[in-house]
């Protein structure tokens, strides 16, 4: 890693970036970043210490992360509905994973400003056209024709609006009554009564039910108890687009550090987390807490060189490494990096991304994810952690409140031929309401077994 001494929120221009767009136009681009210097942040450097501190808790053993969203918000899917079916489904499992695990939840959204997306490929080529790819809807368009393809620097305006509107109503349903625990529970009660795994999950239903009922009758509710009114939720997207960050970050006037207003959470993609990144450069000098994505590529000791210039500090809460190894690589790859930050004492909070190492083209030639490796992956991440004597800290996964069919699998099984009724991902396939409140069940039993082991090590 070049340390370069001395960080500015522009110092990473210097470095090499990769995935990041090229303008035709310099000056339109100049504009767009002028115009959103002069926007709002979008959220307050207050909110990001305390997502920190919330981390620090996870990194502790004494809570969990679970993460999710969209692989890429579109303008095209922007409806409220579908911003509040992805919070409802995101809060039915964070109260699941609570009760199994005994511990508290932070619930973070890959929402409200997850555009970007690093692509394999520079171009792309349909019959005897070839175009560049579709780098997210602050970038271009999806649609494959030239004039859409074209990097519009005004697309990043457009993202930051739709950021601040999605954003808004998230802080409206976390505070205004839309969280509190017996709606949350009622509708998980609502999804048993449809899913052909309600048997399994009965019995964690019920003992949600019952530990709701026995606290009324205590005189504790959503009417006595602001806690079970409302809740916390923080955003997050990759932090892929640098001259959109760059134009966010600002100084805070409390502490006079700075932090990329964008977001709550960033995090660095696998891609971009080389050494010698511009990306790692960016992320070194904002206070907001950082993800990592860590896969099979990465070696210990430049793990170790990464957690060195993103955290020289050590500060907990800080770093959240998100392994996504892939279901029949996680057994292998995880140890080794577990183990070396475990020798450096590095504070970090271990999550589970079960999604981007488990992609396979189908028979149909839909990009999908099958549910049972998402699953497997998950159970060996907490395998793993349970031999090497680690916390697994959370889960990192791309889900949908709505009912579309991109992951096959699942107790309603998608099937191949069922993936093209509602495939409408702008990038990679994510899980659809049903399957991630599954997944969280079965993440629960996980916990479940986890808070068990405590109590008899505590015993
Ligand atoms: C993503 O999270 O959408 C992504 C591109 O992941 P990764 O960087 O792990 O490939
Ligand atoms: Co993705």
């Amino acid at each position: 890693m070049t340390r370069a001494p001395a960080w500015t929120p522009a110092s990473w221009r210097s470095l090499e970036a990769r995935h990041l767009p090229q303008y035709e136009d310099a000056s339109a681009l100049d504009e767009a970043v002028r115009t959103l210097g002069s926007y709002p942040p979008l959220v307050f450097a207050g909110e990001a210490r305390a997502l920190t501190a919330d981390l620090a808790e996870v990194a502790e053993g004494r809570a969990f992360l679970l993460q999710g969203g969209d692989c890429a918000e579109s303008f095209a899917e922007f409806h409220p509905d579908t911003i509040r079916d992805t919070f409802r489904v995101l809060l039915q499992m964070a109260v699941v994973m609570t009760f199994a695990g005994k511990r508290p939840v932070v619930k973070v959204g890959r929402m409200a400003g997850q555009f970007a997306k690093p692509r394999s490929a520079p171009f792309e080529t349909q019959g005897q056209v070839t175009l560049p790819s579709y780098f997210g809807d602050n970038v271009n368009g999806i649609e494959f024709d030239a004039e859409a393809r074209r990097n519009d620097p005004q697309r990043m305006v457009r993202a930051y609006s739709q950021s601040a509107a999605t954003l808004n109503l998230l802080r409206a349903f976390a505070n205004g009554g839309y969280a509190n625990l017996r709606q949350v529970h009622q509708w998980t009660l609502d999804f048993m009564g449809r899913s052909p795994w309600a048997e399994r999950f009965a019995d964690i239903a019920n003992r949600i039910g019952e530990a709701l009922d026995f606290m009324e009758a205590c005189g504790v509710s959503p009417e006595t108890l602001p806690q079970l009114r409302g809740t916390s939720f923080y955003t997050s997207h990759e932090a892929l687009l640098l001259p959109f960050e760059q134009a966010m970050t600002r100084r805070d006037s409390l502490t006079g550090d700075w932090y990329d207003t964008s977001a709550h959470m960033l995090w660095i993609g696998d891609r971009t987390r080389f050494p010698g990144s511009a990306h790692v450069e960016f992320a070194r000098g904002i206070g907001n807490p950082l993800g990592m994505k860590c896969g099979p590529s990465l070696a210990p000791d430049d793990l170790l060189r990464l957690l060195d210039t993103l955290n020289p500090a050590r500060a907990p809460g800080r770093i959240t490494l998100i392994a996504r190894f892939g279901h029949d690589k996680v057994e292998d790859g995880l140890p080794p990096l577990l183990r070396a930050v475990g020798r450096e004492g590095h504070p970090v909070v271990w999550s589970c991304d079960p999604m981007h190492g488990n992609v396979v083209v189908s028979d149909s030639g839909y990009k999908t994810r099958p549910f049972d490796r998402i699953l497997r992956e998950v159970k060996s991440f907490f395998a793993v952690h349970s031999a090497e004597g680690t916390h697994p800290g959370g889960v990192h996964i791309e889900m949908t409140g709505q009912d579309v069919t991109e992951c096959v699998g699942g107790a309603v099984a998608i099937t191949d031929e069922g993936l093209r009724d509602r495939y409408h991902t702008h990038c990679d396939p994510r899980l659809n309401a049903a399957q991630s409140l599954e997944l969280a069940f079965l993440v629960a039993e996980m916990l479940n077994r986890a808070a068990a082991g405590r109590a008899r090590d505590a015993a």
